[in-house]
């Protein structure tokens, strides 16, 4: 049975892959993925799926309670972190471009079982992510509804449950009626192409930089670099202050940069993916890295850190320069944008990644069928929306964004150990792009990931057990008896 369990996918060199042509070869004459995105458009679905929450939203909390002004620190930490599992993300991606992502990696090296825990890790990263970040851009629209005297009754603007100091309490809410709405409208767009989706997510990214170009132009000659010091507060305890608190910091912020690797699951569907997915997957992660670190500088200069703890804390340093008013109202309209896109390539990717779970017999059939007109795996969008929309609607969503780390710290650190797995199982195979001082750096990623996920894993293990225990009955029901390899050796 264990050999059954850790069976590893073959791995065939790719190809090379030119526009237009299907992914992988139509069968019974079934409709494939088609080959539309080109490098400049994989950089912004990167650049779309990582600014969101994490900057509009978390990165006051983190420094208020965590690290202060080195809050700065931590966004370096973690971006140091997801460069290095970015680096190994990048030689796979060009290696197999499939639309699996860390799934497929992990099918390729430590086997199904392996690819099953993280495919379900994976679940946890886009479709949980969408619907925490559904609820921050239900926030961000109902505060500016309700300045212009638009705002929601609040039953319909919050779900009805709520944990409160891990007791589940009753908010008066009856739905999170933005939250369900944006993730319809979204997954619509999906359902309708990856051209579509692509190029409004571009329109958005242009929007959401520009904001972000002009909050740091025009707020920048108010920084008073007395808000800089100390730099590093005292440490208070666990996690407060001083380098442990930098360190959790870095794990708090760490979900600003989730969602660069989502530009994997679009290498099925890239022109010239052997090029162009190292371009789309380090390039967005560059330019998101030095515009976190920038916007960070910023914000914890322009008012003390302890004021930042609020759910909107770039328009909280605005708001105390009454020059700067007008600027507010820009960034709230930036920052909806922002999570719009962050929201739209979660819940392109997810369908893909069980689109590819489906090819290989891990998951039902039909969530590997593509829509005859419109190419798109139609029926995983259209599940994967009713099921993101009833959880932004209805659960107690705030715990679960620790949860959405913790799966993709998990993926990431399965990515960075089976690059050195491969490198010594298959040296043969073309490798398009290569992790420099591959010895050095993946076991460096995966280590640095491992740290970062103890963080949250501390407090909230009972999540992550709870979450592995349902995957592993799914894949036991399921995956196991299905699966095509197996069946097939
Ligand atoms: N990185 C994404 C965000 O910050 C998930 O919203």
């Amino acid at each position: 049975m264990s050999k059954g369990l850790f069976i590893v996918k073959p791995v065939e060199p790719a190809g090379h892959v030119d526009a237009g042509e299907p992914v992988e070869g139509s069968l019974q004459g079934e409709a494939t993925l088609k080959r539309t995105l080109t490098a400049r458009q994989l950089v912004l679905l990167g650049i779309g799926a990582v600014i969101g929450a994490g900057i509009f939203v978390l990165s006051g909390h983190a420094a208020a309670e965590h690290a202060g002004p080195a809050v700065v620190l931590s966004f370096v930490i973690a971006g140091i972190a997801c460069a290095l599992a970015g680096l190994c993300y990048a030689e796979f991606a060009a290696m197999l471009p499939v639309s699996g992502s860390a799934y497929s990696y992990s099918y390729a090296t430590l086997g199904e079982f392996v690819a099953w825990f993280i495919g379900w890790n994976l679940v946890l990263e886009y479709m949980f992510a969408a619907s925490t970040v559904a609820v921050g851009w239900s926030g961000y629209l109902n505060s500016l509804l309700t300045q212009l005297g638009l705002g929601l009754p609040a039953s319909l603007a919050a779900a009805p449950l709520n944990v409160v100091d891990g007791a589940i309490v009753h908010t008066g809410g009856l739905i999170n009626l933005p939250a369900v709405a944006i993730i319809a409208a979204i997954s619509g767009l999906c359902y309708v192409g990856i051209t579509q989706s692509a190029f409004v997510n571009s329109i958005i990214v242009a929007i959401k930089v520009t904001v972000i170009v002009l909050f740091v132009a025009f707020a920048a000659k108010y920084v008073n670099p007395e808000n800089w010091t100390p730099f590093i507060p005292e440490n208070e305890g666990p996690g407060k202050y001083g380098i442990d608190g930098i360190i959790r910091g870095a794990s708090v912020v760490f979900f600003a940069y989730i969602g660069f690797d989502a530009v994997s699951t679009a290498a099925g569907e890239a022109k010239n993916p052997q090029r162009d997915m190292p371009i789309g997957i380090l390039g967005s992660l560059v330019i998101c890295t030095i515009i976190y670190i920038v916007m960070a500088l910023v914000l914890t200069g322009l008012l003390p850190y302890t004021l930042l703890s609020t759910p909107k804390p770039v328009a909280t340093a605005l708001e105390t320069y009454p020059s700067l008013a007008w600027l507010k109202y820009i960034v709230e309209i930036g920052a909806i944008a922002g999570l719009s896109s962050v929201i739209l390539v979660m819940l392109m990717a997810q369908p893909r990644i069980f689109y590819s779970m489906s090819k290989d017999g891990l998951l039902p059939k039909f969530l590997a069928k593509v829509h005859p007109k419109f190419q798109t795996p139609y029926v995983g969008t259209i599940l994967v929306g009713i099921f993101a929309s009833l959880l932004a609607g209805f659960l107690p969503i705030g715990l679960l964004g620790e949860l959405v780390s913790m799966g993709t710290l998990l993926a990431f650190a399965t990515v960075c150990i089976g690059i050195v797995v491969l490198r010594r199982t298959r040296p043969d195979l073309p490798r398009p792009f290569r992790v420099p001082l591959y010895w050095l750096i993946a076991p460096l990623g995966a280590a640095a990931c491992l740290y970062l996920f103890w963080q949250p894993f501390r407090d909230h293990w009972y999540l992550m057990v709870g979450w592995t225990i349902l995957g592993m009955l799914i894949y036991f029901a399921y995956g196991y008896r299905h699966s095509k390899l197996r069946n097939r050796g």
